[in-house]
């Protein structure tokens, strides 16, 4: 059996609704300065977490994968902005140099699909999550916290969930 740190947080989902919950707990939770990673293939339900992340953020826009663009921004009625990265067409880090982090966390929260490729810039503490295909339906995740802030979070959020699904 592996062992896993207590820190950890494994969370299995049974739906496309659930993982968007878990989602909208999340985004209740983040603030600007925030780095959410997310690692999982093609299909395993990353933009779906980041539907519900955006929508408990309080996003008025809804999300789209960013296709063209390599990052999307949400607005909030406060003016603060969700940034949306999609690392999965930058070839390596290098590429992802042009991207001013430092900017953007100044001004919101930052959610990264794919983020395993641009791993070198990415700041030291972080929620990382990743994704596995555990069945048609089925998804599982595990949330492993970097730092403190982080460690936080995904506490607040597993006393969230029990009692909720
Ligand atoms: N439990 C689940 N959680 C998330 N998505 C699921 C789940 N079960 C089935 N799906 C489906 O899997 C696909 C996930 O797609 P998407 O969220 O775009 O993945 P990714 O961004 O990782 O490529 C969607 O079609 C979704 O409806
Ligand atoms: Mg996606």
């Amino acid at each position: 059996m592996p062992i896993l740190d207590n820190r950890h947080f494994e969370f299995f989902s049974h739906s496309p609704d659930q993982t968007r919950r878990l989602g909208i707990h999340l985004g209740g939770r983040i603030n600007d300065g925030d780095v959410i990673c997310l690692e999982g293939k093609l299909g395993s339900g990353k933009t779906t977490l980041v539907q519900g992340i955006a929508q408990g953020w309080g996003a008025l826009d809804p999300v789209s994968s960013p296709t063209y663009l390599i990052v999307n921004e949400y607005r909030r009625a406060d003016n603060q902005r969700l940034y949306h990265l999609d690392a999965y067409r930058l070839d390596n880090a290098l590429d992802a140099e042009f991207l001013d982090f430092d900017r953007m966390l100044s001004q919101g929260p930052i959610v990264i699909e794919w983020a395993e490729r641009i791993m070198e810039v990415l700041p030291e503490q972080h929620l990382w999550i990743s994704f596995s295909y555990t069945g048609v339906e089925h998804r599982a995740m595990m949330l492993k916290p970097e730092g403190k802030r982080y460690e936080m979070m995904v506490d607040g959020l597993r006393r969230n969930l029990y009692g909720d699904f």
